[in-house]
C-alpha cells in the first residue's frame, strides 16, 4: 500500500461539505467587503520568497525547493501575500486600482514537524489591502477577520494586537532587545540563541519557560514607538472599542514572518483542547514588501486563516452549520426491467433540476429501501413491473410518510410539489 505523505492529509466525502461550506461562506464575506478574488500558482521563482530582508525560519528552512528540467530554481509556496505581491506588482494592478482589495483561498506547503494543527500542506484563506496606510484599513482588516469568527458562530478565541512601530523604531528596539538579552545568552533556548543574531524580536513569542523568565524585565516595544506611531495605535483600537470588538494589546506580539511593521494581530483558539498551535488567523501590515518585489514604494496590510485549525476549532465547540444533505429522489426498482425504466425516469428528473440515484447493486427492496434514508431522500419512487405496465410509479414521501400512486407523467410536478400540497 502506498500511504499519504506525511504532514498531508484527505479530505474525505463526509468532511468535505464543511469545507464547501466555509469557501462559498468566504466568498460571499469578503466579496460583501468589496475584496476580488485573486488566483496565483502554487510555486514561484525561489527568490520571491528567499528575500534579503525575510530570514524567518519559515522562509530559510520550512520551503520545499526544488530545480525544473530547465535548472529554475523553484519554491512550493508558503504561504500566500508573496505571491499576491509578485502577480499584483507584475500585473500593474496599481495601475488599475488605486488601493486593490483582494482575497484568495489555496494550498501552501511548509516542510514543518508535523502536529495536531500543523501540517506540510494546508489550506489558507486570505486577505491581501495594497495601496494605503490609512489606520481604518488596519481596523477593517482586523473586523474583517473578527466577523469571520464570529459568523461562524465560535465563541472561543481571543484577539491580539500590537503595534511593532514603524521600520526605524522597529530597528531601535531589536538594538535595545539584543543589548538586554546577549548576557542571557548561555541562558537561551538553543531556539532562541540562534534568533538572537538573526531577529531577536522573535525571541519575544518564544514558549520556552527559560526565555520567559528572562524576557520579564525586557524592555517593551511601546518604549521605542515614535509619536506617529502611537497615534495611530490608539486611534485603531479606538474605533475597535467603537465596533464593540473584543481584544487585548499584547506588547509580545511579534508574527512569524519578518516583513510586518506597525500593526500586527492574531486571533487564537482559547478551547483547551486545541493542541499548542492555537493562531487561526495571523495578519499585519508591511510597508516594504511591494517594493521590493519590484513595484511601487506603496504599503500593505492583510491577513491569512488557516482553514485545518478553523475548521477544529468548529468542531470542538460542536457547532452546526448547515443541515445534513438531502437528495430529491431515490428510486427502488426489483428486477431489469424497472431498474432500466428507473434509470430512464431518473435521468429526466435530473435534467429538470432534481438529486436523485437509484441502487446499481440489485440490492434487495428492503436494502433499497435501507439506503434511500441514509441519504436523507425526500421521496421513494418504487417501481413495481405491474404499476409500470399502467405507466404507474408508487411515491413515498419520507417527510409525512403518506405514499401515493400516481402517473408516471407527473413525477416531475410531484416532486415539485404541485401535485401533493
Ligand atoms: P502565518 O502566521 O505564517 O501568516 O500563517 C497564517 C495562518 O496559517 C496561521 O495562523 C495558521 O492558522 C495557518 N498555518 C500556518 N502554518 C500552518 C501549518 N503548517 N499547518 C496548518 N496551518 C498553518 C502568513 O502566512 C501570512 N502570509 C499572513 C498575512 C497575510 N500577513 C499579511 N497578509
Amino acid at each position: 500500500m502506498i500511504n499519504k505523505v506525511k504532514g498531508t492529509y484527505d479530505v474525505l466525502p463526509n468532511e468535505s461539505k464543511i469545507w464547501q461550506y466555509l469557501e462559498n461562506y468566504i466568498k460571499k464575506l469578503y466579496e460583501s467587503y468589496n475584496y476580488n478574488e485573486i488566483r496565483t500558482p502554487i510555486f514561484e521563482y525561489s527568490n520571491l520568497f528567499h528575500r534579503d530582508s525575510e530570514g524567518s525560519d519559515m522562509v530559510t528552512k520550512e520551503t520545499y525547493n526544488f530545480k525544473d528540467k530547465g535548472n529554475r530554481d523553484l519554491t512550493l509556496r508558503p504561504e500566500g501575500t508573496a505571491g499576491v505581491i509578485r502577480s499584483y506588482v507584475e500585473n500593474k494592478l496599481y495601475a488599475t486600482n488605486q488601493l486593490a482589495k483582494l482575497f484568495y483561498i489555496g494550498p501552501n506547503f511548509r516542510y514543518e514537524r508535523p502536529q495536531k494543527g500543523r501540517f506540510r500542506q494546508f489550506m489558507q484563506f486570505g486577505v491581501e489591502v495594497i495601496g494605503s496606510s490609512d489606520y481604518l484599513i488596519d481596523v477593517e482588516n482586523i473586523y474583517l477577520a473578527y466577523q469571520t469568527v464570529k459568523g461562524l458562530k465560535l465563541k472561543e478565541f481571543q484577539l491580539v494586537i500590537n503595534n511593532l512601530g514603524d521600520k526605524v523604531s522597529k530597528e531601535n528596539y531589536q538594538k535595545a532587545l539584543f543589548e538586554y538579552l546577549n548576557p542571557f545568552k548561555d541562558k537561551l533556548s538553543p531556539d532562541s540563541k540562534e534568533r538572537l543574531i538573526k531577529n531577536p524580536l522573535r525571541i519575544l513569542d518564544s514558549k520556552s519557560k527559560e526565555d520567559q523568565e528572562i524576557l520579564k524585565d525586557a524592555p517593551s516595544i511601546n518604549d521605542y514607538l515614535s509619536d506617529e506611531s502611537k497615534n495611530n495605535f490608539n486611534k485603531i483600537k479606538d474605533v475597535l472599542e467603537k465596533l464593540k470588538v473584543d481584544f487585548k494589546v499584547d506588547d509580545k506580539l511579534v508574527r512569524g514572518l519578518d516583513y510586518y511593521s506597525d500593526t500586527v494581530f492574531e486571533i487564537i483558539s482559547t478551547n483547551k483542547n486545541f493542541g499548542s498551535q492555537t493562531a487561526l488567523v495571523g495578519g499585519g501590515r508591511y510597508n516594504n514588501l511591494v517594493k521590493e518585489v519590484g513595484g511601487p514604494d506603496l504599503s500593505g496590510m492583510g491577513f491569512a486563516f488557516g482553514m485545518e485549525r478553523l475548521i477544529e476549532a468548529i468542531h470542538l465547540e460542536n457547532i452546526k452549520l448547515f443541515e445534513e444533505p438531502t437528495i430529491d429522489a431515490y428510486f427502488i426498482h426489483f428486477n431489469e426491467v424497472t431498474k432500466k425504466e428507473a434509470f430512464i425516469i431518473q435521468a429526466n428528473l435530473r435534467d429538470e433540476g432534481f438529486s436523485s440515484d437509484l441502487n446499481y447493486l440489485n440490492s434487495s427492496f428492503k436494502a433499497q429501501l435501507k439506503e434511500g434514508l441514509r441519504l436523507n431522500t425526500r421521496f421513494l419512487l418504487i417501481l413495481g413491473e405491474d404499476e409500470l405496465k399502467v405507466n404507474q410509479i408508487t411515491i413515498k414521501d419520507t417527510k409525512t410518510s403518506s405514499q401515493k400512486t400516481i402517473n408516471k407523467d407527473e413525477i416531475t410536478s410531484y416532486l415539485r410539489g404541485e401535485k401533493h400540497v
